[in-house]
């Protein structure tokens, strides 16, 4: 356990001073433009077994390893690109050309350089380029392909500030750099390429939509992520992503209303996170957090609203749900799973 954690910003100076704690085999939070990471050298056990005890993250769940396209061949021994067929290497020039930088996390076959503790065992390895100019930077002054999970406790809500970051791990972490609240909010889109057709393993930055508008087919998960028994992947556990405060998903105000009256009136302390819409027709509701008007608005604000009501002590949050189209799968994917304790 370490006593301090240095707190940075976005100056140069600051991203140099955290490039050598990380090329020291330190670790340092960073913002992405989905969510806060806590990085560290991929290609380094040691370091990257620091980011499983920090988070008290469980050993079988695998890390991302996040690369910019400064590096002379990024991928190069990060992934056995030899082991995909023609068809599935015309998937990941398409995806990378389209989606990099940005959110979306491409699994491909392991390479020499990624450790095992990296993939959790596994042959396969997760790889991103994160569209954040920090996080570009910490990537090439490092000179490291940085393997980075959400810097939260494990099973807690992602961070989207470096406050978040800290209330999780100030203290067990070497530095964060503070870059303000992350633009996406939701985190990436991870998507297999190791199988027949390319598989949507957890939803996110990335939607359904712009991956079928890119012309990449989609399979089907063949394990339930949300199957605890079938698919032991901690990742992909239905109760991930949870704040301490029960969260439930209503069909509509109208339920929500209801539920709220029912809650209160049994004397427990009962906050919302509603659209802009749905509050203008719930003024009465307190504590409550506001979504805003889009899906891209609500998956920015959603984890820190769910953060800030756990902050007000309420012991249960009311939502209404999300159609699952575009942003609105990967909101509904992390209301369910924190709905699941
Ligand atoms: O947006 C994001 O993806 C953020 C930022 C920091 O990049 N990272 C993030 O990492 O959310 P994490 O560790 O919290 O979630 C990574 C997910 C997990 O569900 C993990 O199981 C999955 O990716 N994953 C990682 N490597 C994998 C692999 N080799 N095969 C299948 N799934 C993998
Ligand atoms: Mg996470």
């Amino acid at each position: 356990m370490l006593a301090m954690t240095l707190r940075l910003g976005p100056a140069p100076s600051d991203i140099e001073t955290a490039a050598a704690l990380l090329r020291a085999g330190k670790l340092v939070a960073f913002p992405t433009e989905t969510v806060y990471g806590l990085g560290a050298n991929a290609c380094d056990a040691t370091a990257a077994a620091g980011i499983f005890a920090a988070k008290a993250r469980a050993l079988n769940d695998p890390l991302i390893v996040h690369v910019a396209s400064s590096m002379p061949d990024a991928l190069d021994g990060l992934a056995e690109l030899n082991a995909l067929s023609s068809q599935q290497r015309d998937w990941l020039a398409r995806l990378q050309r389209t989606f990099w930088p940005g959110p979306l996390t491409l699994v491909l076959p392991r390479g020499p350089r990624v450790p095992l503790v990296v993939s959790a065992g596994q042959d396969t390895v997760a790889l991103r380029m994160p569209d954040h100019d920090l996080a570009l930077a910490l990537i090439t002054r490092s000179g490291l392909a940085l393997a980075a999970p959400s810097a939260n406790l494990f099973g807690h809500v992602s961070p989207t500030t470096a406050a978040h970051v800290l209330a999780d791990l100030d203290g067990r972490i070497d530095a964060v750099i503070d870059g303000g609240p992350t633009r996406i909010g939701v985190e990436s889109t991870v998507l297999s390429l190791t199988g027949d057709l390319p598989v949507i393993l957890r939803p996110g930055g990335v939607t359904r939509e712009q991956l079928a508008q890119a012309g990449i087919p989609l399979g089907e998960l063949r394990h339930m992520p949300h199957d605890d028994a079938v698919q032991p992947a901690p990742g992909m556990l239905s109760t991930h992503y949870a704040p301490r405060a029960r969260l439930t998903i209503l069909p509509d105000l109208a339920a929500l209303l209801r539920a709220h009256a029912d809650r209160t009136g049994r004397g427990s302390r009962t906050g919302a996170l509603l659209t802009s819409r749905q509050a203008a027709a719930a003024a009465h509701i307190q504590p409550r957090f506001e979504l805003g008007h889009t899906p891209a608005e609500a998956a920015q604000r959603l984890l820190a609203g769910l953060r800030a009501l756990d902050d007000s002590n309420v012991t249960e949050i009311l939502v209404v749900r999300f159609e699952r189209v575009g942003l609105g799968e990967a909101i509904m994917d992390r209301l369910t799973r924190a709905a699941a304790r």
